[in-house]
Order: structure tokens, then C-alpha cells, then sequence
């Protein structure tokens, strides 16, 4: 394997490339990555990287956003078939027939988006929020207009929990984190009843309510960096989080909450990418997302969601 991560640094370097790759991606991709982080954080670095290519090991809506935001860098995709279940659960002619309908039958709304969505349906909406700066951007939504919230059903759920903002929610779900098994964390919560419970926002209503923290992959970063004695952590997101907090806290033990239908919690569309296709892209200058008339639009919304926060009350979910 050294070898491999040895060409990869050498690939790097000819082809002035920086990597990127997102929370969920295995270990070993996280280790040669120049920055690993979450949605938001990861469309903000892409915004300044210095080099002309970035390799984004993630899946294909944030490569596809981090084109969006820099249309002259080339970015490349180790495997193209990484998708989403949410990006899947909303297509764009269906969201367009469906806003028509609402405005047909005189609701005045915005419609918010999860960030993992395809730019198509980025082009739709008014706003695009990740975990990291939902909240803040619910507020910006002016009072006297309701909100469309798409494409993840809990995550707007829990939304209109923390805001108070009624919601049309779409009914799309995370395939990884729709299938904690409930009965299994009180298990586990009673095996082990000091332990802390993390939860990502996409999980449903269930697991989040035997939650003792609520909050994206980065806000659970900040979360365990609070707690100085060492700590066991019961997390309910995608499994390679917690390669990321053991190595970020040793001090601390964390433990999966196990699925309903199976225990690793994986999700199959980020473990496409693997250290041989980031190798091969470097090597190959493909995948590669190319432009699509789409994305202009999209990047308007894009900007004026992720890159120009509001700093009052701005707060992570
Ligand atoms: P965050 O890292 O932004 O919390 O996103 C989680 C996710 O589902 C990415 O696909
Ligand atoms: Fe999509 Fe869920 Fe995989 Fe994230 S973990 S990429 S939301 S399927």
C-alpha cells in the first residue's frame, strides 16, 4: 500500500492537484487528503485551493459543487457512479412539477435544499443549506413565507423542531441513516449508561429523541473535543466518522449504533472511491465533472448560501 500512497503524492504533484475528501470516506483516503472535513467546510475549501485540479473523494454532488463554485478548476471524481439516495429521492422535473402545483394553488414559499441534491434541483431552490449551517439559513427565510424543505424528510423534520418554522417536507431519506435499529441503541444505552449518544440530523425522529447531541460530522468534531475525561461515545452516523474521532480522540472509546439489516453502517456510494481510483484519475485526468448549463444558476444559489453567511445568530445544527 505505500507504494500506492507514494505514486499518488508523485501524481499529486505533477498534475498540481489538492485532495479533498469527506468524513465518510475510508481511513486510508482520509490520511493522503490535504483536507478532509464535511459538506460545508469541504465546498469552502474548494474555494481556496491554490493548485488547478482537485480530486474530490466524496460523492458526486459535492464534486459536482465544488466545480460549481470553481468553474475554472478541473475537478475529478475518483469513480462517477458515487451518488446519493437522497440526490436520488428528488429528480428535477418531479421538484419543478411539484413547486408549479404549489404555486398554482397560491402558496407562497422558498424552497431550501439539503446540499445533497443534484445541481439541477440546486438550480430549483432558493437557498441550499448543509448540516452545518442549516439552521441559519431557516432564519434568513422571511417570516411571511413558508418553506418547501428538500430532499431529506428528517432533516427538515428536525428542522422545523430547533426553528419553529412550519415545513412541506419531500420525502426522501438517507438509506445509511434511516436504518438505525432503536431497539439496539437502548441496548447499548443501557450496557453502557454513562455513554454520550451522537446523532446526525439525517437520522429519523427515533433515534434522534435518545440522543443526547444532535448535530452534522463536524459539529460532533467540536462536540467530543469538549469532553476532557475519556468518554464513551455511541455514534449514529455513517461508519468511517468514527475512524475520524479515534484518531482525532484516543482518549475517547466510540461504538456504532448497529442497523436494523446490517452492523457496519457503510454507505456503498462513498465506498466507491477507493485509493486505486484516486491513482487512476490523477493518472488518467478522468472522471471528470464537466459543465453543465445547469450550474450557472445553481452557482448563484451556491454563493449566496455557503459562501456569504450571515454572522448573527449563524450557528451550526
Ligand atoms: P455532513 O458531513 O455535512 O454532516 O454530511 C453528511 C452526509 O450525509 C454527507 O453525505
Ligand atoms: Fe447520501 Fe447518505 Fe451516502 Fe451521505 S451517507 S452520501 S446522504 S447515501
Amino acid at each position: 500500500m505505500q507504494d500506492l500512497i507514494d505514486e499518488i503524492a508523485d501524481l499529486k504533484i505533477k498534475n498540481n492537484a489538492t485532495i479533498l475528501a469527506h468524513y465518510y470516506q475510508e481511513g486510508e483516503i482520509q490520511d493522503i487528503a490535504d483536507y478532509a472535513g464535511d459538506s460545508l467546510n469541504l465546498a469552502r475549501a474548494a474555494t481556496k485551493v491554490q493548485t488547478s485540479t482537485i480530486v474530490f473523494c466524496g460523492v458526486h454532488f459535492m464534486a459536482e459543487t465544488a466545480k460549481i463554485l470553481n468553474p475554472e478548476k478541473r475537478v475529478l471524481l475518483p469513480d462517477l457512479k458515487a451518488g446519493c439516495s437522497l440526490a436520488d429521492s428528488c429528480p428535477a422535473d418531479k421538484l419543478a412539477r411539484y413547486q408549479e402545483m404549489l404555486r398554482i394553488n397560491g402558496r407562497n414559499f422558498q424552497t431550501v435544499t439539503y446540499i445533497n441534491s443534484t445541481a439541477a434541483v440546486k438550480a430549483l431552490s432558493d437557498w441550499v443549506v448543509t448540516s452545518g449551517n442549516a439552521e441559519a439559513i431557516i432564519h434568513r427565510v422571511p417570516a411571511d413565507q413558508e418553506i418547501l424543505f428538500v430532499p431529506d424528510r428528517h432533516l427538515g423534520q428536525y428542522l422545523q423542531e430547533i426553528t419553529g418554522r412550519k415545513m412541506i417536507l419531500w420525502d426522501g431519506a438517507c438509506m445509511v441513516h434511516e436504518i438505525f435499529s432503536v431497539g439496539d441503541l437502548l441496548v447499548l444505552k443501557r450496557k453502557m449508561p454513562g455513554a454520550v449518544t451522537l446523532a446526525h440530523p439525517e437520522c429519523p425522529a427515533n433515534i434522534r429523541e435518545h440522543s443526547e447531541f444532535v448535530g452534522g460530522t463536524e459539529a460532533m468534531v467540536k462536540h467530543v473535543a469538549g469532553f476532557a475525561q475519556p468518554t464513551d461515545f455511541l455514534v449514529a452516523t455513517e461508519a468511517n466518522m468514527m475512524w475520524r474521532l479515534q484518531k482525532e480522540f484516543p482518549r475517547h472509546r466510540f461504538h456504532p449504533v448497529p442497523g436494523i439489516t446490517c452492523a457496519c453502517n457503510k454507505c456503498p456510494h462513498m465506498g466507491r472511491n477507493t485509493l486505486e481510483k484516486v491513482r487512476d484519475c490523477l493518472l488518467y485526468g478522468r472522471p471528470e465533472i464537466e459543465w453543465q448549463p445547469e450550474f450557472d444558476r445553481a452557482r448563484e444559489v451556491l454563493q449566496r448560501s455557503l459562501l456569504n453567511p450571515e454572522p448573527v445568530g449563524a450557528g451550526a445544527v
